[in-house]
């Protein structure tokens, strides 16, 4: 086939079909030999000090259960540093608490009867804004820490998915749309969940037919007769129960539009984390993102919705503290926003465009991989941010610290 024919003799859509194929088959090889279809992806393992800090014990207690053959058995290099993998991090949590001394310290933090499903949306129609991003990382660090995780990625163009390393054209893994879909061909929750490289998170990947969501429901509601249709902010929230007592925690990784998909998710939703960089044009647009969305869930609460959010938090992202006005932006919020704006920004650093580069995130990457200043100081950023979320789940389900 060839890209280039003559203008003339083609029109715009002809030229524009033809480039789009070319384009995505051209891709496609690349990806095939990048990214060989279903090849799984690792997970590094974790080092000791890693394994302490996110099961919550100190490092001397982790060693002293090693030497004294106590719980699941660390690799060790040849220069005697221990590490452990993921899964192993969980096992030691099971350990501890059938074991441990603590009669009020939890190590595995499931949630127990009474305590709610927790489902945070990451929203904001600005695109690039940290959605995926925070998204991402949340979901890895409410995994890595205990938690029973499902990310939801409900962006058709599947970056979340992307980042798990699966790529919606090659696995043909499906999406949300075939379990919130209004027709016969709706298919169990369960069939769209994948696992993930890190143990404790599944992921429901995303695919281009989410889009079709956007069109049919607009066509459900206008059916005279279709109740179904009418009810499309219930249909990610019926999904969920289907699997409700598989999980603590939820995090949706919203497209960056204000259309159905961001409506049914929210209405899903127990908390919203709203992603803003704080730069001038974006807190604007932002302030136009919550009049929209203000003026879209008043009706649908009137028609019989529920947005019964527990929190909700501005997440600033992508911050350069000594940028003076980012920095200016950000007390601006603070002044307005106060106790709605996540305490901890998410720092910008390259580290975390590089990573993405390779699809990967920062829980992917070692501590070896880069100059050790930055990975440090992009890691502490990451886990405050997450950590005061984690806090925020756990207040909602009445528990006093994360644990
Ligand atoms: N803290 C950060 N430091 C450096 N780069 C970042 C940071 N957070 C995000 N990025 C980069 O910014 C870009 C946009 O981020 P991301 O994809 O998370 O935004 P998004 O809101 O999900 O975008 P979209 O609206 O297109 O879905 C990505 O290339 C990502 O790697
Ligand atoms: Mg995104």
């Amino acid at each position: 086939m060839n890209a280039y024919s003559p203008p003339s003799l083609m029109t715009f859509e002809d030229q524009i079909l033809e480039q789009g194929d070319l384009i995505s088959k051209k891709l496609h090889l690349l990806s095939l030999q990048r990214f060989p279809p279903n090849a799984k992806k690792g997970l590094r393992p974790f080092t000791l000090a890693e394994a302490a800090d996110f099961i919550g014990i100190s490092q001397s207690h982790l060693k002293k259960l090693h030497l004294e053959g106590k719980g699941p058995l660390p690799q060790t290099s040849a220069s005697g540093r221990r590490s452990y993998t993921a899964q192993q991090m969980l096992d030691l949590r099971r350990y501890l608490d059938q074991h441990g001394r603590s009669e009020t310290r939890q190590y595995v933090p499931h949630r127990k009867a009474g305590e709610k499903l927790q489902v945070i949306a990451v929203v904001n129609f600005k695109g690039g804004s940290g959605k995926t991003t925070t998204a991402a990382h949340l979901a890895q660090y409410m995994a890595l820490t205990g938690h029973r995780v499902l990310a939801i990625d409900l962006d058709p163009q599947a970056s979340l998915s992307s980042l798990h390393g699966f790529q919606p054209e090659l696995d043909l893994t499906g999406s949300l749309y075939e379990a919130i879909r209004y027709d016969a061909e709706r298919k169990p929750m369960e069939t769209v969940i994948h696992p993930t490289n890190f143990p404790g998170l599944d992921i429901v990947p995303a695919n281009l037919d989410l889009q079709e969501y956007e069109y049919d429901t607009p066509l459900a509601m206008s059916q005279p007769n279709a109740t179904a249709g009418k009810t499309f902010f219930t249909r990610i929230e019926s999904c969920l129960k289907q699997v409700d007592d598989r999980y603590d925690v939820v995090v949706i990784d919203c497209p960056p539009q204000l259309g159905y998909l961001t409506i049914t998710a929210l209405t899903a939703a127990t908390s919203v984390l709203i992603t803003i960089h704080p730069q001038m044009l974006d807190v604007m647009s932002m302030g136009q993102f919550l009049l929209m969305l203000g003026g879209i869930l008043k009706p649908i609460r009137a028609a019989g919705a529920e947005v019964n959010l527990e929190w909700y938090r501005y997440v600033v992202t992508r911050y350069e503290p000594t940028d003076a006005p980012q920095a200016q932006m950000v007390g601006f919020m603070q002044t307005l926003f106060h106790p709605f704006m996540l305490k901890q920004p998410m720092l910008k650093s390259t580290a975390i465009s590089d990573a993405g580069i390779t699809k990967q995130t920062m829980y992917e990457m070692d501590r070896g991989q880069m100059t050790r200043s930055t990975y440090d100081r992009v890691m502490d950023s990451l886990n405050a941010v997450n950590a005061e979320v984690a806090s925020l789940v756990h207040r909602s389900w009445g528990r006093g610290v994360v644990g």
